[in-house]
C-alpha cells in the first residue's frame, strides 16, 4: 500500500542468475499451436471431443473461454480437456477476459456451418510483424461468406443454406490460413482445393484430426490439399503431441549453456532441419530406450552457422531465437534471415544488453525466396561470437512468447543475475513454468515488484 493509501500495480518477474551448465530432465508440454486449433476444430463435431495431454497455459484457457462464450461445454481433468459442441447456442464469441490470441478468425468457418451469423473478437497474440488475415477473409469469402471487420473484430454471415467448396490458392503458405480452409471445406457442398496449402506437423495432425471425425482430405505432394466435404462430423479422441518449438528451446538451452538435458515426450520427425543445425553448429543429441532424446553441446568449438526461416520443412521461425542465444556461442560469424515475419529481431536488443555482438540488416543475407526483399525491414542479423554473456541485475524485457524462452538461456548462461520481465506473455504459452526450470537446476525465482513508472 502506498503513502496515499492506494494499492500500489506489481508485475511477475524472474530472478535469473545464470553461469552454469543447465541440467536435468523434463517433460515437454502438448503443442500449443495444435491444442488450441484441435478445440476449435471440435466444434464441427456433432458429438464431444477429448484431448489428452493438453498444455495447462494460458493460450488454451483463453481458447476455452472463447468457447464457452458461446455455450460449448469445456470440461477439464488435468492434461485431458473434453470440448461439447452440442450445447453451444450462441453465434457471437467474447472477448475473453485476460487476453487474446490468434484464434478467433479461425472460429469462423466452424461457426458459419452452424449459424448465418456470427461475430469472433480482434486478434491479438506476439508482435512479431503486421499479421494480417487477408488471406483467412478471402477464403470465407470463397466459400461462400461474407465477412467485415468490425470495431469488436469480425462478422461473417452465410449467403445460402450451406457453405459452398471452393478452389483456393494461398498467396503463402500460411499455417492459420489453412486451417480456416480446412474448416469451411470438410462440411461444405462439393470437391474443395487447398493450393500452396501448409504442410507443418500441426496441419498434418489435424487432418488426422478431422479425418477420424470423419472428414474425407486427400494430400498429395506440391502442398496441395483436396477435400471432399461431407454432411456431418463426429467428435473424436486425440492425443496432442509434444511441442517441437518448446522441444528445439530445451536443446538450444543445453547446448548454449554447455549442460546436458533429457527432453521426454519430444517427436524427433517434428525437428526435423533444427536438428542438423544444431549438429552442424556443435550440438548432440541421442535418442535414449525410454523414447526421451537427451540433448547436449559434442564438440568444445561451436562452429557459426547461415539459417533461413521457411514455412515447414524448413527452418521454424519460432526456432530461431532460441538457436540464435547457440549462435552467440559459435565461434565467427552466423547469419539468420528471417522469411517469414519481417518483425522478428526485437529480443536481439535484449541480447545485446548481456554482450552479445549482433547487428540487423534489411538486406536478404541468404538464398530463400523473400517477401522482405528490398522493403527495408530489418529482417536479417549478423552475429558475431563467442560472447561470454554477462548479467549486472540487468532487465531484460519479454517481447513475444517465443523470445521469452530464449531470454531464459540467455539469462541462464549469463554471469550474474538477470531481471526477466513481462513473464506474462511467455506463461500464455508455457505456463507455470519456474518449477520446471528450477528442476533442471536453474537458479531461478518469480518475485512480483511494483510496476515502474
Ligand atoms: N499472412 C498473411 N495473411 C494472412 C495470414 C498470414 O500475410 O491472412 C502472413 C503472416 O503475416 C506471416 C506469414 O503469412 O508473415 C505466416 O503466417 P501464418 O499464418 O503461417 O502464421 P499464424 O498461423 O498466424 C502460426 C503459429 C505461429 C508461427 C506461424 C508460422 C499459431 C497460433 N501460431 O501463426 O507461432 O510462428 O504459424 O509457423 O499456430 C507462436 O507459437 O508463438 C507463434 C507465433
Amino acid at each position: 500500500m502506498s503513502e496515499t493509501g492506494v494499492q500500489a500495480k506489481t508485475e511477475p518477474v524472474y530472478e535469473i542468475t545464470g553461469g552454469k551448465p543447465v541440467e536435468g530432465e523434463l517433460t515437454v508440454l502438448g503443442s500449443k499451436n495444435f491444442a488450441t486449433k484441435a478445440m476449435v476444430a471440435a466444434l464441427l463435431g456433432d458429438s464431444p471431443t477429448t484431448f489428452q495431454n493438453a498444455p495447462p497455459i494460458g493460450d488454451v484457457a483463453i481458447t476455452e473461454q472463447m468457447l464457452m462464450s458461446i455455450g460449448a461445454t469445456v470440461t477439464t481433468d488435468g492434461s485431458t480437456v473434453v470440448v461439447d459442441p452440442t450445447t453451444v447456442i450462441r453465434p457471437d464469441v467474447q472477448h475473453p477476459d485476460s487476453a487474446s490470441n490468434r484464434i478467433p478468425i479461425l472460429l469462423v468457418g466452424p461457426l458459419l456451418h452452424k449459424f448465418e451469423r456470427v461475430s469472433v473478437p480482434a486478434l491479438s497474440g506476439c508482435n512479431i510483424g503486421r499479421r494480417p488475415v487477408d488471406f483467412h477473409l478471402r477464403a470465407i469469402e470463397a466459400f461462400g461468406g461474407v465477412v467485415e471487420e468490425t470495431d469488436e473484430g469480425y462478422a461473417a454471415m452465410r449467403r445460402g443454406p450451406r457453405l459452398q467448396a471452393a478452389h483456393i490458392r494461398l498467396e503463402y503458405p500460411s499455417v492459420g490460413a489453412t486451417e480456416t480452409c480446412l474448416f469451411l471445406s470438410v462440411l461444405a457442398q462439393g470437391r474443395s482445393v487447398i493450393a500452396n496449402a501448409a504442410v507443418e506437423p500441426e496441419i498434418l495432425e489435424l487432418i488426422t484430426m478431422l479425418r477420424s471425425m470423419g472428414a474425407v482430405i486427400f494430400t498429395s505432394p506440391g502442398r496441395e490439399i483436396r477435400v471432399e466435404g461431407v454432411e456431418r462430423l463426429s467428435g473424436t479422441f486425440t492425443r496432442i503431441s509434444g511441442d517441437r518449438i518448446e522441444a528445439a528451446s530445451w536443446a538450444s538451452l543445453a547446448c548454449a549453456s554447455n549442460g546436458r538435458i533429457t527432453v521426454n515426450g519430444v517427436t524427433l520427425e517434428h525437428l526435423g532441419n533444427f536438428l542438423s543445425h544444431f549438429r552442424q553448429v556443435g550440438g548432440g543429441y541421442t535418442r535414449l530406450e525410454s523414447g526421451a532424446v537427451e540433448f547436449f553441446r559434442e564438440s568444445s568449438t561451436m562452429r557459426p552457422a547461415v539459417i533461413e526461416t521457411d514455412v515447414y520443412p524448413g527452418f521454424s521461425t519460432d526456432w530461431q531465437q532460441p538457436f540464435a542465444v547457440v549462435l552467440t556461442q559459435c565461434e565467427g560469424i552466423s547469419i539468420v534471415h528471417e522469411t517469414v515475419y519481417e518483425d522478428r529481431f526485437g529480443y536481439l536488443r535484449a541480447l545485446s544488453k548481456l554482450g552479445a555482438n549482433s547487428q540487423l540488416t534489411s538486406h536478404c543475407l541468404g538464398s530463400l525466396p523473400c517477401r522482405y526483399r528490398d522493403k527495408g525491414y530489418d529482417h536479417s542479423a549478423i552475429l558475431s561470437g563467442p560472447t561470454q554473456l554477462v548479467a549486472r541485475d540487468t532487465e531484460i524485457q519479454i517481447p513475444d512468447l517465443r523470445a521469452g524462452l530464449a531470454y531464459i538461456i540467455a539469462a541462464a548462461m549469463a554471469e550474474g543475475r538477470s531481471i526477466v520481465s513481462n513473464v506474462a506473455l511467455l506463461e500464455r504459452g508455457y505456463g507455470d513454468i519456474v518449477p520446471r526450470l528450477s528442476s533442471l537446476n536453474l537458479d531461478i525465482k518469480r518475485t512480483t515488484r511494483p510496476v515502474p513508472r
